[in-house]
């Protein structure tokens, strides 16, 4: 049984765009950011996770997350961790890697005994709003939570695909990044929004 509450740390353009959805989509979604004073329908990150079901969403720039997360380890036990954060070099030269792993394969290094599933990291906010059929791959290592996120994207209109395999996180992270850098450095806006379709 799919949970009803989906988690989702961050609120700027990838959080609240993805919250959207949700909500849009039926879920009761609870939203933690550091400065909950600062915008409405946000909670703490720390209640945010204490008052998780099963699946949390990481919106955050991949730093920041890896910095945070360690504090969390044992309240993200067993839980569904969705990574759809690009960790992307300050000078967008490239995407980071960790000792030859992807960032989702570092994040699963960080925590060991949750299962770390990679989507909506290569799609922009204007779509992940509203996908209206767009193409998400979802990737990850554990067949059980791969299968529940692609069941919760495609009741949030997405199209996907599945990969069995988190290694292959390394080749969606650098898809992610050759989009953004067509964007961003080479047509200098990201007017280009990224919305494939099989
Ligand atoms: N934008 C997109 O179209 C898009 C699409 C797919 C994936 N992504 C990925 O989603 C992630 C977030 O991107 P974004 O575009 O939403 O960025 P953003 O608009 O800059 O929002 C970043 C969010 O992270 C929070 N944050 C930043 N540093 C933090 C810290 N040290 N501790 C706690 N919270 C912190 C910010 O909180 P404050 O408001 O308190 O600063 C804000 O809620 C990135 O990893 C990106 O690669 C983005």
């Amino acid at each position: 049984m799919m949970s009803k509450i989906i988690t989702v740390i961050g609120n700027g353009a990838a959080g609240s765009s993805i919250a959207g959805n949700l909500r849009n989509s039926g879920f009761e979604v609870k939203v933690g950011v550091r400065s909950p004073e600062n915008s409405v329908n946000t909670i703490s990150i720390e209640q945010a996770i204490q008052e998780s079901e099963e699946i949390i969403i990481w919106a955050l720039p991949y730093n920041a997350a890896i910095d945070l997360i360690g504090k969390y380890e044992n309240d993200l036990k067993d839980k569904i961790i969705i990574d759809m954060m690009n960790p992307l070099k300050g000078d967008m030269s490239g995407v980071e890697t960790f000792n030859g792993k992807s960032g989702a394969q570092h994040l699963q290094s960080q925590l060991p005994e949750s299962h770390i599933v990679q989507t909506f990291n290569h799609v922009d906010a204007p779509v992940l709003e509203n996908p209206t059929g767009a193409f998400q791959f979802v990737v990850g290592s554990d067949k059980d939570s791969v299968n529940q996120v692609a069941n919760l994207a495609k009741q949030m209109k997405f199209d996907v695909e599945v990969i069995y395999d988190l290694d292959r996180t390394k080749e969606t992270e650098a898809f992610a990044f050759l989009w953004i850098y067509y964007s961003a450095v080479i047509n200098q806006n990201f007017t280009a929004f990224l919305k494939l379709h099989k």
